[in-house]
């Protein structure tokens, strides 16, 4: 079967009603494209729950600040739907920006809890309702079963999973977790910004995060564990925005000694910000 590729409403409807209409379950992998190997391992881990999978490609302007990369955010469609097609995509949906905000688009989903921890909200303050606003449209406009997000971008992934809660969104997101180099550096569209050499300087934030949940694991407290972490990747090179453990599922500030915490970090490296986050 080739892949198909569509570009706007009508179509990806027209696609989605016939598997409906045969009884099968479809999941939905957004992404903004540059994919990697571990946007193909979402596609994967969506042929596992259904038996559609559409991944749609949307650089989303409205999760980009002014003064963020939207102009130089890699765009390589071509080997894109290559890997697709080789990972078993069902239907590619890559609409234009005026398809998904048509003229006069003004509404947006506002949201608290998890999309205000003070953790890339903080630094990116636009992005979670940017990328709210496409996600719900992406679930209306696929009408999937299972929604798959990598935990890579994890205050990402709880946002999605509170506001499908929150608005009763027939739909299950599920999480899925982190590809690595076998550095431990997470893999990410932004790590085409790294240079060689710090490419090889990005794998110390893995290795610091576990090296924290570690400790908090044997009993230190985590403002302790992440204050050391944050050292020691200022030590490094790296120019750090926060390194946070948090409740694993609202990202509030830990209260309990036994809630199950998340530990987050996201730091620069030269021009690149990278983010990563590790189980405790
Ligand atoms: O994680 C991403 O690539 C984007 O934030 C998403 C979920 C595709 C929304 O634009």
């Amino acid at each position: 079967m080739t892949l198909k590729i569509v570009r706007n409403i009508l179509d990806l409807r027209k696609e989605t009603a016939k598997w409906r209409a045969e009884g099968l379950a479809s999941a939905v992998v957004p992404t903004m494209g540059a994919l990697h190997a571990g946007h193909i391992t979402l596609v994967r881990e969506g042929l596992k729950h259904a038996d559609r999978v559409v991944t749609t490609i949307f650089v989303n302007p409205k999760q980009f600040a002014a003064h963020e990369d939207l102009g130089r955010y890699p765009r390589t469609e071509t080997s894109d739907i290559a890997q697709l097609e080789e990972a078993g995509t069902h239907l590619v949906f890559a609409p234009p920006p005026d398809v998904v905000y048509p003229p006069g688009f003004v509404t947006s989903v506002i949201l608290a809890g998890p999309a205000k921890a003070g953790l890339e909200d903080k630094f990116r303050p636009h992005f979670f309702d940017g990328v709210a606003t496409v996600v719900a449209k992406l679930f209306t406009q696929t009408q999937a079963d299972f929604a798959m997000f990598g935990e890579k971008d994890y205050q990402q992934l709880m946002v999605v999973t509170r506001m499908a809660r929150d608005l009763d969104l027939p739909i299950k997101v599920v999480g899925v977790p982190t590809v690595r180099e076998e550095s431990g550096l997470a893999l990410s569209s932004r790590n085409a910004y790294l240079s060689k050499a710090e490419h090889h300087q990005a794998a110390a934030l893995y290795q610091t995060l576990t090296q924290a949940a570690r400790k908090i694991r044997a009993g230190q407290a985590p403002s302790r564990a992440t204050a050391a972490a944050r050292r020691a990747l200022t030590t490094l090179g790296f120019r750090v925005d926060y390194v946070a453990a948090r409740n694993a599922e609202t990202l509030a500030l830990p209260k309990d000694k036994d809630e199950p915490l998340r530990l987050l970090v996201a730091a620069w490296l030269g021009k690149t910000r990278l983010i990563d986050n590790v189980a405790v």
